[in-house]
């Protein structure tokens, strides 16, 4: 049965669509059927997409409008074990997808403007009765903010304890349709590192919490 990840947050620039593509290509990268669709009309992923060289796992749908959304969707799941869905930095379209979401992943990044930006997300999720999980991402281990910013998180539900780092192999391995865990350089290594664990976290909520 398909299991899809939702990746949301009502802000730009957190990182889903960075997450998305990392997390899909991670789980391909183990042998698992995975599609990924663009939900966001800037169509980033759908960009990346097409630098990686369109490839069969994982591929990618993206939907330019709400009507391609819900096409995307479906055929995204036909045949796939995991599809990832990558929504804009707003609530645009978030209804459509959080129907077929068995997690609702939240990228966060550990400052007080994106903490401020959770609360809608979490009302939808949680209207909707679907399982959500903050992931701080491109924080520094060492930052004072980071143990903050967490314990401000876990007010409102449940943070994954795999954060993420800042990482200039991500943007790099972006703009060449690649991600940050598939470069070469040395300093890869940790994002490989953090990206495995953060699957390993999120496919083992999405596989409890499935739906039947
Ligand atoms: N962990 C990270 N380390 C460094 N840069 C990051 C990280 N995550 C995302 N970025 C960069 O931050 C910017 C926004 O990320 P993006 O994935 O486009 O966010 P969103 O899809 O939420 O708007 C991009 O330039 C991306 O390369
Ligand atoms: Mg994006």
């Amino acid at each position: 049965m398909t299991k899809t990840i939702v990746v949301a947050a009502c802000k730009g620039g957190s990182g889903k669509t960075t997450l998305c593509a990392a997390l899909a290509a991670h789980a391909s990268s183990t042998g698992q059927r995975v599609n990924i669709v663009d939900a966001d009309p800037q169509q980033s992923l759908g960009l990346w997409y097409e630098r990686r060289g369109w490839p069969e796992n994982p591929r990618c749908y993206s939907a330019a409008d709400e009507h391609d959304l819900r096409g995307a969707i479906t055929k995204a799941c036909a045949g796939a074990d995991w599809v990832v869905v990558d929504l804009p930095g707003s609530l645009m379209r978030t209804d459509i997808a959080i129907r077929h979401a068995d997690l609702i992943l939240i990228p966060v990044r550990a400052s007080m403007l994106d903490l401020e930006a959770v609360n809608p997300i979490c009302e939808v999720a949680d209207e909707a009765g679907v399982p959500r999980v903050f992931v701080v991402n491109a924080a520094d281990k060492d930052w004072k903010l980071l143990g903050s910013a967490m314990d401000a998180l876990a007010e409102l539900g449940t943070v994954l304890p795999e954060t993420i780092r800042y990482h200039e192999g991500h943007p790099a391995a972006m703009a060449i349709g690649q991600t940050a865990a598939e470069l070469k350089s040395p300093s890869s290594r940790i994002a490989r590192a953090e990206i495995t664990a953060l699957w390993a976290a999120v496919s083992k909520r999405v596989t409890r919490k499935a739906r039947v």
